[in-house]
């Protein structure tokens, strides 16, 4: 951070420096310890040791980072002293450039997670948040059809049922053949939505990962069959994805991307992203309005709410992006798909077990359903949890009955291997 720049900002004279200060302090110390994060080598495979750096309770196998992810310690003691100053003078809140300054950081270092300009980039509260604003925004009517699959997640489904009920517009839902989702091609997935887009289709809708079994979507070349079929508006459900697997905007070409930065990013709970693309930004109507929204016209911050934000988790967002970065990409995508190729191989080989996700790592990611033959999903993970500490999330949608497995890097192979113990054993049982 420029410290010149940053005092300037303060509009309090002496008071206003000291804030900006204290705020710059948090941000050399935690740029200290990040320097100090031991990095795993991919090919010693020390990876539990990056467990360390997080907080979780070494009575759990936590397995369930698509639910909801854990915040690194930097991350978090940086998070509580940005919240300690904060109520050393709350009055500083309202006009201490400080908070205003780590605001518009956090935003750009967003940008450059999804490859994008900071002009793009909301700050919202989450995934739901940011679809319920294109719901309502998106100027839709009769005649008028929004088409996603039973893939999506209600975050991205329910909002625009509620808003076809009172503006006229259609919600074409179609069934993803997720049963057969395994064994499905690239491009069996790009006719799958071919077939459902209409002339009609102003607005498509899909997750780049679902929820469910992992399925990654091929996103540049969805988008690309949307455009040649004249859709309008191609919004993106990157919940699953942002922080785990490398989402570029530009390369994708999609004008919306929602997403939960709690999950993968590892960032404080209720702070969301979403990208809207330049180009049709004059496309959607703000939800939240209040006075002096006018001066953000011509940038996504006029999508933001103005009501009193929490600005110290906001600042924390920006570390924790910095914290996945100190990571990098390489080793993170090199990690994934080494736990998901170990785990998938297990599972394969073992009778009582059935790999739902995709089989090729292009379509996959860190998400996986695996089921086990004779075993109602609820009943196992709750058995699980209780006699094993280990967490993952059971499905009983679309005519599945799996166990969700969401493994972050510094799970180990040594916690599969007990998870799937635990598995054959309750088949055999
Ligand atoms: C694919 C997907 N979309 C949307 C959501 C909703 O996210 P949020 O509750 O943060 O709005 C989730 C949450 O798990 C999700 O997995």
């Amino acid at each position: 951070m420029n410290r010149r720049k940053f005092i300037n900002q303060g509009l309090l004279g002496s008071s206003g420096i000291i804030l900006a200060e204290q705020i710059l302090g948090v941000r050399q110390t935690f740029a200290a310890w990040l320097e100090n994060v031991v990095i795993p080598v991919r090919e010693s495979n020390d990876f539990s040791k990056l467990r360390n750096e997080y907080l979780l309770s070494s009575n759990i196998i936590y397995l369930n980072h698509a639910s909801i992810g854990t915040i690194p310690r930097a991350v978090q003691r940086a998070r509580r002293q940005y919240l300690d100053i904060c109520e050393t003078n709350p009055w500083f809140y309202i006009w201490g450039g400080g908070w205003e300054e780590g605001r518009e950081e956090t935003r750009a270092k967003a940008a450059e997670l999804l490859h994008c300009a900071p002009g793009e980039m909301v700050l919202t509260h989450n995934t739901t948040e940011g679809f319920n604003l294109l719901a309502q925004g998106l100027q839709l009517g009769k005649g008028d059809e929004v088409v996603f699959s039973s893939l999506n997640h209600p975050g991205a489904s329910v909002c625009w049922f509620h808003e076809a009920r009172k503006k006229g517009f259609k919600v074409a839902k179609f069934d993803f053949p997720v049963s057969d989702a395994a064994d499905m091609s690239k491009q069996e997935i790009l006719d799958l939505y071919d077939r459902h887009i209409s002339k009609k289709t102003r607005v498509l809708v899909f997750p780049h990962v679902d929820n469910i079994i992992g399925l990654r979507h091929p996103a540049k070349e969805l988008t690309a069959l949307a455009r040649s079929r004249g859709v309008e508006f191609v919004a993106v459900d990157g919940a699953q994805t942002a922080g785990m697997i490398p989402a570029d905007m530009k390369e994708m070409d999609v004008d919306f991307y929602a997403c939960s930065p709690h999950k993968w990013v590892q960032a404080p709970k209720g702070l969301g992203l979403l990208y809207i693309k330049k180009d049709v930004q004059q496309s959607v109507k703000p939800m939240w309005v209040t006075w002096g929204q006018e001066r953000w016209k011509g940038s996504a911050r006029i999508f933001e709410d103005y009501g009193t934000r929490n600005l110290p988790e906001v600042l924390t967002l920006g570390d924790a992006i910095d914290f996945q970065n100190r990571l990098g990409d390489r080793l993170k995508q090199e990690r994934y798909e080494q736990l998901w190729q170990y785990t998938s191989t297990r599972v394969e080989h073992n009778e009582e077990l059935v790999w739902r996700s995709p089989k090729s790592w292009s379509l996959a990611s860190s998400v996986y359903a695996v089921e086990v033959k004779g075993k109602k999903s609820s009943e196992l993970a709750r058995r699980l949890f209780e006699g094993h500490g280990i967490v993952v999330r059971p499905f009983s949608t679309a005519g599945l009955n799996t166990l969700r497995i969401s493994p972050n890097l510094f799970n180990t192979e040594a916690e599969i291997d007990k998870l799937c113990e635990v598995l054959i054993a309750a088949a055999k049982g």
